[in-house]
């Protein structure tokens, strides 16, 4: 049987698009020759909203991958089934991120002289960094501003008020908990920012003292596990908007948000923590009750043996980590028996993402 057309779209009755309906302005605006798309940049050149808007097919030819068309307008099409498929159905490159299980430290490690000398290694290393949030990074230099360094290989890093990079190291009359010798608890970093950052490098340039180990938890994991297990705290948590507050000399920063925000498909998108900085609203009090219950309860879970991991980073090694979806925290150290120094600095993730996209799609 052949494919179906009438004024304004075509429906197939066979091949891989069976059953399918395609608008017949939708295929006009997908016209990629050169009259209607710079071949460098694959912009339009044209404003599609101009175009007739009754637009109809005139003439049509589809076999096998192909689909020529002949538009009212006199404008000829030629299209890939396979093209129009991975749009329609949304195809992604990317595939699904996967909740943590038990061995994920072990094959979060990518040794970075490696990784310099192989695309492949590196699109396995992003790839990873993917899937479950974070990778770690051996063999890297000792040095200050290995981070930097790094991070711009990947794209533009996000500056803050803290600078283009911080030093974690302890300081006297820090402006941020994280530059004392304290333990810190699983957190999500400046959940009060606009936008909170996406993803915090840390690298180690020295770690002899005893104590600050590095730990991470897998936010997507833990939501996950609360609504299917806790949903009276998983509702909770989902719901209510905190404000979130950052204060110093120079500035004041603040953000409302919720604990677990979940997309418009209600699928996990972001978690935001820091016990620090946050400043819940004065709901009723019954509704307040139950928060407080859920967010003691999302703090037992962060910093459980089932949900948080717990390594060393070492003198050149450096953490890359998610921090719409991880918490992560040190534990406490002693300054008195050793340097402790980290760098750090935030990227965002259309930079990360964009890069595997460009190295899968080459
Ligand atoms: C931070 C932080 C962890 C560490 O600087 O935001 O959480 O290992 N540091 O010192
Ligand atoms: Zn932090």
């Amino acid at each position: 049987m052949s494919d179906i057309v009438n004024n304004t779209f075509i429906t197939f009755t066979e091949g891989p698009l069976i059953g399918k309906s395609l608008h017949s302005l939708w295929l006009r605006e997908r016209l990629s020759d050169k009259k209607h798309l710079d071949q460098i940049n694959l912009q339009r050149l044209y404003e599609p909203s101009l175009l007739d808007e009754n637009i109809y097919i005139e003439k049509f030819l589809h076999k096998g991958n192909n689909l020529m068309i002949i538009f009212s307008d006199g404008e000829t099409g030629n299209f890939s089934i396979k093209d129009i498929l991975d749009e329609v159905y949304q195809h992604d490159i990317f595939p699904k991120k996967k909740q943590w299980k038990e061995n994920i430290l072990k094959k979060s490690y990518h040794n970075y002289k490696s990784l310099k000398t192989s695309l492949e290694l590196t699109i396995d290393m992003l790839r990873n960094f993917h899937l479950f949030g974070f990778v770690i990074l051996t063999h890297m230099s000792k040095k200050k501003g290995a981070v930097i360094k790094f991070a711009e290989t990947l794209g533009p890093v996000r500056s803050t008020n803290f600078g283009k990079y911080f030093d974690v190291i302890s300081k006297p009359n820090p402006n941020d908990l994280a530059y004392t010798a304290l333990g810190l608890s699983p957190h999500t970093d400046n959940p009060y920012r606009k936008p909170v950052p996406g993803i915090q490098l840390l690298h180690c340039i020295v770690n002899d003292a005893e104590g600050g180990n590095s730990t991470l938890v897998d936010g997507l994991k833990i939501t996950n596990y609360l609504k299917k297990n806790e949903k009276h705290y998983f509702d909770i948590l989902t719901s209510v908007e905190i404000l979130f507050h950052f204060a110093d000399k120079d500035v004041v920063l603040q953000n409302w948000g919720r604990l677990i925000e979940l997309d418009s498909k209600n699928n996990f998108k972001q978690i935001r923590f820091s016990g620090r900085l946050d400043y819940v609203p004065a709901l009723n009090p019954e509704q307040l009750t139950l928060f407080y219950q859920a967010r003691k309860r999302l703090y037992e879970l962060c910093t459980s043996k089932d949900f948080m991991i717990n390594f060393r980073l070492e003198s050149g090694m450096l953490v890359m980590f998610d921090n719409h979806r991880l918490l992560h925290g040190r534990t406490k150290y002693d300054p008195s028996s050793g340097n402790r120094h980290l760098q750090g600095c935030y990227i965002e993730h259309d930079v990360v993402e964009g890069k595997l996209r460009r190295l899968l799609i080459k």
